[in-house]
């Protein structure tokens, strides 16, 4: 029997040097951590559970059949965050480049299959070379079949993926269909095609980082949802992320205890807005002020950072936050603010997470950029994701909330629970100058009258009472009463039945 115990463990050690020391090495050099490692530090202490050790490449082509390594390429299985199961792959660089081949594909599809079944969120960590060149088709074969994976997870449950090395060809397809993208700043990159073969292409030199870097997928594209320094603070984020999800779509949003006071009055708040209606403020500290204990998980931070989204919690259980940002082009709505909560809108309303909107929004950025851009189809796209909505939507109008942005942002005519308006809102089709100087152009050459006109306008519209007075706006509040109301309101909203029509599924306008 001891004999077989020993032939175990030397199996198991033997595994789990992966492609070898000198290659361990080598990744260490670089800045990343393994696979192993990886796991170890995004899993609770002893929880993982490794499926799929032993399994080899069946490759006999290009002299295959004498290069095998146990694993092929990729580290698979369970454990859990803070006690909450979940299910990981992550890709071994040190075995042929974490390559994808049919056998490593296998592994990959047998972990979704497991998640889905069991509606756990599943974590995939990305170090890779992308197809396994000596396999050729079968390689595309099985990053079909991940991929199809991919899709009928969404919107199931929570699929997280995060790049901490090259992810190119095959693989940033399947990233891409999960909910979020995390990557590691400076020793990560995802491309389709890298830059060679840009180079050939289209004559244009870059590097991999100027190509897909976090530097560009975090600011430019949006592909990525976050950059972290290193693989550890990586993987603590990732924990932290975990603890605001629920594990699948039929399942309630965790609850953390808390001591944070739900009543808790802010009377700083109370001048947060600005007496000059020009003036911009930050929206964060509304936001911070109103979670428990200022925790707030801001996703997309550097890209459309006029408008905020990100996670927090009110007496323990899980918002989606949306806050448009006056700090940036005055938070104006455009075609990438747009379609960054939109996405974020859709995602809580997937898992069941109450949406809070914050808004002081300007209107729609005007412009030949933004229209030739389809400013009207990606603008289209947040009105439907909260249109759509089923999950409890309460709204808090700060300051501006004017024209097509005012029905967008949660208002109560696209089926917001509970709107609330601060005394400094000012709700109408938009501001008094912009107003006046259409409604009286025929007074433009007479200042005084001009006066007298914005004036008129400011105190009949630039308030919430109009609003107030047809019922969409159901109460005014105090500033410094925010998190109260906001709590009470999740509270009164908790079991919340709304059905939209059968359909197959919807359209929205991509
Ligand atoms: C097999 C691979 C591999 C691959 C890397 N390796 N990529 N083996 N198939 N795709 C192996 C290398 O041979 C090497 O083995 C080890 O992994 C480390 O690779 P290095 O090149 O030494 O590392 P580095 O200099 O860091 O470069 C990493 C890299 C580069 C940028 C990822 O290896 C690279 O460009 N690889 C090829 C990328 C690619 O074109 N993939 C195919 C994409 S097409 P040893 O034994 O020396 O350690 C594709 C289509 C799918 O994916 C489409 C589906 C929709």
């Amino acid at each position: 029997m001891n004999e077989i115990i020993e032939e175990l463990e030397k199996r198991r050690e033997n595994a789990r040097l992966g492609g070898g020391q000198k290659r361990i090495d080598a990744q260490h050099q670089r800045g990343k951590l393994t696979a192993r490692e990886r796991i170890d530090l995004l899993l609770d202490e002893n929880s993982f559970e490794e499926l799929d050790m032993y399994v080899e490449h069946r490759c006999t082509d290009f002299g295959m059949e004498k290069n095998k390594i146990s694993g092929d390429g990729v580290v698979t299985g369970w454990g859990t965050v803070n006690g909450r199961v979940i299910y990981v792959f992550a890709k071994d660089f040190t075995v042929f480049g974490g390559s994808l081949s049919e056998e490593h594909a296998k592994k990959i599809m047998k972990i979704q299959d497991m998640a889905l079944r069991n509606r756990a969120p599943i974590i995939g960590l990305f170090d890779a070379g992308g197809a396994r060149i000596q396999e050729g088709v079968a390689a595309l074969g099985g990053y079909g079949e991940v991929f199809q994976r991919n899709v009928l997870s969404s919107g199931v449950i929570p699929q997280i993926s995060v790049i901490m090395g090259p992810c190119a060809g095959g693989d940033v397809y399947s990233p891409a269909m999960t909910d979020f993208i995390f990557m590691v700043k400076d020793t990560s990159y995802m491309f389709v095609t890298g830059p060679d073969v840009v180079k050939t292409v289209t004559n244009e030199e870059v590097t991999a980082e100027e190509l897909g870097g976090a530097s560009v997928h975090t600011v430019k594209s949006s592909i990525a949802d976050k950059g972290y320094e290193n693989d550890v603070e990586a993987m603590l984020q990732m924990r932290r992320l975990m603890d605001f999800l629920p594990a699948n779509n039929m399942s309630d949003v965790p609850v953390l205890p808390t001591k944070d006071d739900p009543d808790r009055v802010e009377t700083s708040l109370d001048s947060l807005i600005p007496e000059n209606p020009n003036q911009p403020y930050d929206m964060h500290e509304l936001i911070t002020k109103v979670v428990d204990e200022g925790d707030f998980f801001e996703i997309q931070e550097k890209f459309a950072s006029n408008i905020i989204c990100g996670f927090g919690r009110v007496e323990g259980q899980t918002v989606g936050i949306v806050a448009n940002q006056p700090m940036v082009l005055a938070g104006v709505l455009d075609s990438d603010a747009s379609r960054k909560a939109g996405r974020f809108v859709r995602f809580c309303d997937c898992f069941n997470i109450p949406l809070v909107t914050f808004v002081d929004v300007p209107g729609f950025l005007p412009g030949t950029a933004q229209e030739y851009g389809g400013l009207i189809k990606h603008g289209a796209k947040l009105l439907f994701a909260y249109a759509e909505a089923t999950v409890p939507k309460i709204t808090v109008i700060t300051r501006k909330a004017y024209g097509g942005a005012y029905d967008v942002m949660s208002s109560k005519h696209i089926r917001g629970d509970m709107n609330y308006a601060w005394p400094t809102a000012e709700i109408a089709v938009m501001g008094a100058k912009g107003a006046v100087e259409i409604i009286h152009r025929k007074d433009l050459d007479d200042p005084e009258k001009i006066a007298e006109h914005t004036k008129n306008y400011e105190d009949r519209f630039c308030s919430p009472f109009v609003a107030a007075e047809r019922g969409y706006i159901d109460e005014v509040i105090l500033p410094r009463n925010t998190r109260r109301r906001v709590s009470r309101a999740l509270n009164m909203l908790k079991n919340k039945q709304v059905e939209n029509p059968w359909k197959k599924h919807d359209n929205i306008p991509l």
